[in-house]
């Protein structure tokens, strides 16, 4: 029997040691708790990514009566910025939660599906996309998608 090892390394930030565009970042998606629509779990979700030219486009979960036809907020920020900037590729992306008026200590991770649609976008435009997942604790950053999503199913694998 042989090991395949994966070994995934993240770096836990203070809020202050991060860049001023990458701060600015952490704020927009805490702004963007704000358009979370979460009337059943009250966990409001918030994403804001960069695009390569500085644009900073936001989304946050949008929940509906049907569970599974809502969406969290990765995705809607991500699809928001493939759909009015398809040229321009996203270099980082910001994550934060509050459950009611409270952002969480704990850095909020991002689903599984969330992550494919992140490893999709770094495949689409061939550039890695900086994570940064903000807890009150500290924020986690992830040097792309991989860390996060190791043996990941990309296009390669269909060839
Ligand atoms: N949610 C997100 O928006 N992003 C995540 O990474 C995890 C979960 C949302 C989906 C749902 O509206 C609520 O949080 C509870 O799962």
């Amino acid at each position: 029997m042989k090991e395949y090892k994966i070994e995934a390394v993240l770096h836990i930030y203070e809020i202050d040691e991060l860049s001023e565009e990458d701060q600015a970042l952490v704020e927009a998606a805490k702004q963007a708790t704000k358009g979370s629509y979460a009337p059943y779990s009250n966990f409001h979700v918030g994403t804001a990514a960069r695009l390569q030219d500085g644009t900073v486009v936001t989304g946050a979960n949008q929940e509906n009566s049907a569970f599974p036809s809502g969406l969290c907020a990765e995705r809607t920020a991500l699809f928001a910025a493939g759909a009015q900037h398809p040229d321009t590729p996203v270099v980082a992306l910001a994550i934060a939660a509050r459950k009611g008026e409270r952002f969480l200590s704990k850095v909020i991770p991002p689903c599984g599906a969330c992550r494919q649609v992140i490893s999709g976008f770094e495949e689409r435009f061939g550039v890695p996309i900086r994570i940064l997942l903000y807890g009150t604790e500290g924020i986690f950053v992830s040097e792309g998608i991989s860390p996060l999503l190791p043996l990941r199913f990309v296009d390669e694998d269909m060839r």
